[in-house]
């Protein structure tokens, strides 16, 4: 259903009334607003009400979403990006921007995405850093397409690779490095404790791919291959920021303990607008030659921000 829904309905809404995601009151023009509906338009809303009763999120129903002041084209399964996510951008942007000086003498930031699902994160970050590039990998196929399609809507497409990978197979670190060292890594990774995936909402269960969302056991799988390859992909002192599940801030903290030998400091936790610790910015404490010591922070005792 999901297919025909976003081949069909999706075009239809397009050719009939203009919803504008965020504001689709406002967005109608004043004559419109006391105009009574057409038969084919009371039809219409029927039919996206139906999809509605069957839980389609608004989202996929619509076929498009805002993040960050972007307009994305949304198509199921891909992860519908969230409002939380949004708070991770803001943060990596105010870290950038601290560091506008070392950031514009390098001609970048240089970012690496991964699970890019729809380019939420990645094109956000393009749109307001214009000397940034970044590498977006996912391994789904729909995610690939959609995030390519989003970038060419928005006509980023110059400024980003976006590149099939599975971070989990071993050596996939090796595939990136001829784009890379990054100056940093983020990504919302799959972090959903398996035993929770259950009491998600029908609209997620239904509709969602289980695989952006399903992190394993403790939620740590595509974390812990994320934070194994960061070391060999991350320029000196580069940085990695994660949205994670309120206990990933402790688990993490733990895993890095546990591997010294990939010397990464979990040096700040961000909360998300419900007070949740939600956000990790963590750090490659061991800079190496040639290193600009300034380019990001000297690592600190972790810190939980507000
Ligand atoms: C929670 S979604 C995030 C999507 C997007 N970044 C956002 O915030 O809207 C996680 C993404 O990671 C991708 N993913 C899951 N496992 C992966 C793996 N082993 N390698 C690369 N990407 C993976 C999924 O396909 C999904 O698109």
């Amino acid at each position: 259903m999901s297919q025909s829904w976003s081949t069909t309905g999706q075009q239809s809404l397009r050719k009939g009334v203009s919803l504008r995601p965020g504001n689709p009151f406002q967005s109608l023009r004043p004559e419109l607003w006391t105009q009574p509906l057409t038969p084919w338009q009371l039809q219409y809303i029927q039919e996206l009400s139906s999809y509605r009763l069957q839980r389609m999120p608004v989202q996929y129903i619509l076929g498009e979403w805002d993040f960050q002041g972007l307009s994305l084209k949304m198509v199921p399964p891909v992860f519908i990006p969230r409002p939380e996510t949004e708070e991770l951008v803001e943060w990596v942007l105010e870290e950038v921007t601290q560091r506008s000086r070392v950031v514009r003498a390098q001609g970048g930031p240089l970012i690496l995405e991964v699970g890019c699902g729809s380019g939420a994160i990645s094109l956000s970050l393009l749109s307001k850093l214009p000397q940034s590039q970044v590498i977006a990998v996912d391994k789904g196929e729909a995610a690939i397409c959609l995030a390519n399609e989003n970038a060419h809507r928005l006509q980023l497409q110059d400024r980003i690779r976006i590149i099939p990978l599975d971070v989990t197979l071993e050596d996939s670190w090796a595939h990136l490095l001829p784009w890379g060292p990054v100056d940093l890594i983020v990504s919302n990774p799959p972090y959903v404790f398996h035993r929770d995936m259950e009491q998600l909402a029908p609209e997620i269960l239904s509709y969602e791919d289980p695989v952006a969302l399903d992190g394993g056991e403790e939620g740590m799988d595509i974390i812990s291959h994320i934070l194994a390859l960061a070391p060999r992909l991350l320029k000196d002192s580069g940085s990695i920021f994660l949205e994670v599940d309120p206990r990933h801030p402790e688990l993490v903290g733990s895993w890095l303990q546990s591997r010294p030998d990939l010397f990464l400091d979990l040096v700040t936790v961000r909360r998300d607008f419900c007070g949740r610790p939600r956000f990790l910015h963590i750090q490659r404490s061991r800079p190496q030659r040639g290193c600009p010591a300034d380019a990001w922070p000297v690592p600190q005792p972790p810190r939980v921000a507000g």
